[in-house]
């Protein structure tokens, strides 16, 4: 599916798209690898896709993209959600609490070694890869107090306007410093993928709106105490200087942008649709889980392979 999908995307008519649009994917890869293609569609740089963008509305690709993604919502929606009678955001917060210092990071924190770090980082990609793109997303229609706090995370997300300062220059930077290539997709862990891909899926439907609030903000609740444990191996193994800052304003800035974002915007946004409650955990439930998957996943990579040597 995903190779007939990028050929007809290629060809300046679309030959070839209407007959993608009821095709099965052979497996779950050849699924995230065409819901990747589609995704590019809607938010890599044009310069990327080229002309291929135009096909982005085009309606077998609509047909197409529902079709996996209602796939892969019953997937996620199998994952194991928090019922724990509290208020939404305590349950988020206990939700966040749960996992938020896995084993795979303690390890990399205290054993690994430099290349197993730099294997590790490799595929982690930073703890909020392409957020700034995903937080402006994530504003459109709402105002008020969330609308505000929204606006104030993504002002820090680009170093408060500074550009040297801006998160992605920051990753770089840090990628330079560590010599970080980037894994081909098809060298990387499926959970690799499918939990980088859940931005697609969750910035591309605006009736997800709820269910993307709780994610980003599962992401700004985990993020802090994960990005300390990545600078303790910078100590440990020593790494170059400018590997530091991307980690370092992470751990500084993260657990406020997570305590924030419950107070901010899901409080408020709560209090105004009652309804929204149980979708916003249900978004956070659905980033824990691709989590899950990514660091068992890693761990079974690295952390097995070492006791396998
Ligand atoms: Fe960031
Ligand atoms: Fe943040």
């Amino acid at each position: 599916l995903s190779n007939r999908l990028r050929a007809a995307l290629q060809s300046p008519d679309g030959a070839g798209l209407s007959a993608v649009a009821d095709a099965t994917a052979r497996d779950a890869r050849d699924r995230f690898d065409a819901l990747a293609a589609i995704y590019a569609l809607h938010r890599a740089p044009l310069v990327q896709i080229g002309d291929a963008v135009w096909f982005q509305h085009h309606p077998a690709i609509s047909e197409l993209k529902a079709r996996l993604e209602a796939d892969w919502i019953a997937e996620l929606d199998a994952l194991p959600v928090p019922h724990d009678n509290a208020d939404v955001s305590t349950s988020l917060k206990s939700l966040a609490a749960r996992d938020r210092l896995p084993d795979l990071y303690r390890w990399v924190a205290d054993e690994a070694t430099w290349d197993e770090v730099r294997e590790f980082l490799a595929l982690e990609g930073g703890p909020d890869a392409d957020f700034d793109d995903l937080v402006a997303t994530c504003q459109i229609g709402i105002d008020g107090v969330p609308k505000v706090e929204m606006a104030r995370n993504y002002w820090d997300e680009i170093g408060n306007g500074e550009p040297t300062e801006v998160h992605t220059t920051l990753y770089r930077r840090m990628a330079a410093a560590v010599g970080i290539r980037a894994v081909p997709a098809d060298q990387q862990p499926l959970s690799a993928l499918t939990r980088g891909l859940l931005g697609g899926l969750l910035s591309t439907n605006r009736s997800l709106q709820p269910e993307m609030i709780g994610a980003l903000g599962l992401i700004e609740l985990q993020a802090g105490p994960r990005c300390r444990l990545v600078l303790q191996a910078f100590d440990r193994c020593g790494a170059p200087q400018d590997a530091y800052p991307f980690y370092r304003v992470h751990a500084e800035v993260d657990p406020r942008h997570g305590m924030d974002w419950v107070a901010n915007v899901v409080e408020p946004i709560c209090d105004a649709h009652p309804d929204w409650g149980q979708r916003i955990l249900r978004g956070a439930a659905w980033r824990a889980g691709t989590n899950a998957e990514f660091f068992r996943d890693v761990s079974e990579l690295l952390i097995d392979r070492r006791r396998a040597a």
